[in-house]
């Protein structure tokens, strides 16, 4: 593992002061450039999750980056993908939560049918800065009475307190920047 971690450490860039001054931004696109590092990344997740957890109904990927992720993922587990977007983007009935980003604000949305109540979900995103994102994405998985099992990311900012703000809900990263 530790030779597959230091792969993927190798194709995050850091960009200071972006997309605003005093935000180190963690740019993954050399991740997605490199097959390798690619699908290093998803074999892990997937080792992880096939570990972990003996009964997952739906992976739910988080607008926009958790999309990189969250279809292939479900894909390897033989499972389905449900959508979280931000406002305004699906149509028909939907639930809404609207929260605080480490830059800005927005509102998080996902179709009233997307899940059933007790239906198990694992959320997936590229990264866990605040929280704030997971968190409203738990939130409306606790509006459609779903089980979420884990929040997962590729990397988690581990100073900014995100796993904290998301207690009970387990987080699982595959990097961790202070
Ligand atoms: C980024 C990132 C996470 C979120 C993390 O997305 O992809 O979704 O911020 O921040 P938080 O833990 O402080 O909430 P962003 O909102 O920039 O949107 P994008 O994925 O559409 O670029
Ligand atoms: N990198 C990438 N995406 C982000 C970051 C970051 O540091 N913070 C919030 N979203």
């Amino acid at each position: 593992l530790g030779a597959r971690r230091r792969l993927l450490e190798e194709r995050v860039r850091p960009f200071p002061d972006f997309p605003c001054p005093g935000v180190l931004f963690r740019d993954i696109t050399p991740l997605l450039k490199d097959p390798i590092a690619f699908r290093t990344v998803v074999d892990l997740l997937e080792a992880h999750l096939k570990a972990r957890y003996p009964q997952i109904d739906f992976i739910a990927g988080l607008d926009s980056r958790g999309f990189l992720f969250g279809p292939v993922l479900a894909q390897r587990l033989g499972i389905g993908c449900v959508l979280i977007r931000k406002k305004g983007k699906l149509p028909g009935p939907t639930e809404s939560v609207s929260y605080a980003l480490e830059y800005g604000q927005a509102e998080l949305e996902i179709q009233s049918d997307a899940v059933e109540p007790g239906e198990k979900v694992v959320l997936i995103d590229d990264l866990l800065a605040t929280g704030g994102t997971m968190c409203a994405a738990c939130e409306l998985m606790k509006k459609l009475k779903a089980e979420v099992l884990e929040c997962a990311v590729v990397i988690e900012l581990k100073s900014l307190k995100g796993a904290e703000k998301l207690k009970p809900f387990p987080v699982y990263s595959l990097l961790q920047y202070d």
